[in-house]
């Protein structure tokens, strides 16, 4: 998959897998890497389906309506791709928070939902639930960030609460952040995502 990787100060910090939204590139959640944790390694990858040109983790049939196959495919290519690039850069495998918007916060829940261990926490900004009826691997003490919007149009507070809920019932520890702006990703959304990361690794 098309990604950088750029190596931080502290080996020990977690990893932050960067995730973009639905015509955003790899360089785009940069920014949010340097406010949640400047000493630690990045990588971050471009979403490998086409939207009329527009980069995406995985397809969907209509805002919303995903290509569920399509989806499981893809996340079991990331998941092959960051056991691969963890050899690759020499980092460890089990140190590696997401953090994604939109589209990209969606295949970081489908990660969490299809992989046991995928992850050592989740930032999720603006995420949906990536797909129903699947029995979730254990996430007992995961750490799961969402930021939520109570008048997104995108995923609306309903939505948000059943990941919630799905992401609780499986073991995970969730805190949501509320604001009022949409689907929009907004500097304090941000800054409350860092806030999180800081007190929780
Ligand atoms: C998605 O397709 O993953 C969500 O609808 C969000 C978006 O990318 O627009």
């Amino acid at each position: 998959m098309k990604h950088l990787y750029h190596r931080g100060s502290n080996p020990d910090a977690p990893v932050l897998l960067l995730l973009h939204g639905t015509g955003g590139t790899e360089r785009d959640l940069l920014p949010l890497a340097q406010m949640i944790s400047p000493s630690s390694s990045v990588l971050s990858v471009r979403g490998n389906v086409l939207e009329n040109g527009m980069p995406r983790f995985f397809r969907r049939l209509a805002e919303g309506i995903f290509d569920i196959e399509d989806l499981v495919f893809r996340t079991k290519e990331l998941s092959e791709f960051l056991d691969n690039a963890a050899e690759e850069y020499g980092f460890d495998r089990n140190n590696v928070v997401a953090v994604g918007y939109s589209n990209g916060a969606n295949i970081a829940g489908s990660l969490l939902f299809h992989y046991k261990d995928a992850l050592k926490g989740a930032i999720l900004h603006h995420p949906m639930v990536p797909l129903r009826g699947l029995e979730l691997p254990d996430m007992t003490g995961l750490p799961v960030f969402i930021g939520a919007g109570d008048n997104d149009p995108i995923c609306a507070p309903g939505e948000t609460r059943e990941l919630e809920q799905l992401l609780s019932g499986a073991g995970a520890l969730v805190e949501t952040h509320w604001e009022r702006f949409g689907h929009q990703l907004t500097g304090t959304e941000a800054a409350a995502a860092a806030e999180w990361f800081k007190k929780t690794f």
